[in-house]
């Protein structure tokens, strides 16, 4: 299951609270909160092992019941000011990606799993996107540390991250739903990093 980064931070009480307003109020900003009218496409999205194989902290077996279980158990979490999960849609209306984030407001930290469909890889926009929802976890959800995780053989991911300005630090062991272990490449950006980084 998801898990915060290795690293600690404490926020303070009104730290805390600002992060979960953030979280529970984001959504205007070009992205579409997942509901229950988008169980079918992220089901179709999902099934595609291009897409979900490399994730590790996904409902398994992928059906539409354990996708819209998902969704329900996210919008709870959304609601506490602790996760959002977005799909982004085609000129079709079809679900093309997802982002799901998880937030630890009391420490000030949050990570993203996500994927595009199949046909939208290998884009040459993986470290843009990256960049771009790092930038919407710093400043609009106001967290002040982002951990990501990647398969060992996730090579597009880890150019993509890497790319961002992301900093390695090791390996850590995820956690999959059904308790099995997957081995991860870790990284860790502090807020102060991203500033120094884009002021450059
Ligand atoms: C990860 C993902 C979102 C990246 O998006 P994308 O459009 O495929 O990414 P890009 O085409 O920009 O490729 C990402 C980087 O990998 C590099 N790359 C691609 N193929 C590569 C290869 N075979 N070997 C080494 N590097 C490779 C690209 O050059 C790019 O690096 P750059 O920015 O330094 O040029 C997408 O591939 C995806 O959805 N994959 C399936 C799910 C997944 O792995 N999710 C992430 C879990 S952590």
């Amino acid at each position: 299951m998801s898990a915060p980064p290795k690293t600690v931070l404490q926020a303070t009480p009104e730290e805390e609270a600002a992060i979960r307003a953030a979280v529970r109020g984001a959504g205007g900003e070009g992205l579409v909160v997942a509901g229950p009218q988008h169980v079918a496409g992220l089901t179709r999205l999902l099934a595609d092992p291009k897409v979900s194989d490399p994730i590790y902290d996904l409902p398994r077996p992928i059906t539409e019941e354990s996708v819209g279980r998902w969704i329900e158990q996210s919008e709870a979490l959304r609601q506490k000011g602790e996760c959002l999960l977005t799909v982004s849609l085609d000129e079709a209306g079809e679900v093309a990606g997802y982002s799901r984030f998880t937030v630890w407001p009391d420490r000030s930290s949050a990570e993203i799993a996500g994927a595009r469909r199949a046909d939208q890889q290998n884009s040459g926009q993986g470290r843009t996107g990256v960049g771009r929802s790092t930038a919407f976890m710093f400043e609009i959800l106001g967290v002040r540390l982002i951990g990501l995780t990647a398969a060992l053989d996730n090579v597009r991911s880890a150019a993509a991250i890497d790319g961002a300005g992301f900093e390695r630090k090791g390996e850590r062991e995820s956690v999959r739903p059904d308790g099995s272990i997957r081995r991860s490449i870790y990284w860790e950006m502090t807020r102060d990093q991203w500033t120094r980084l884009h002021r450059l």
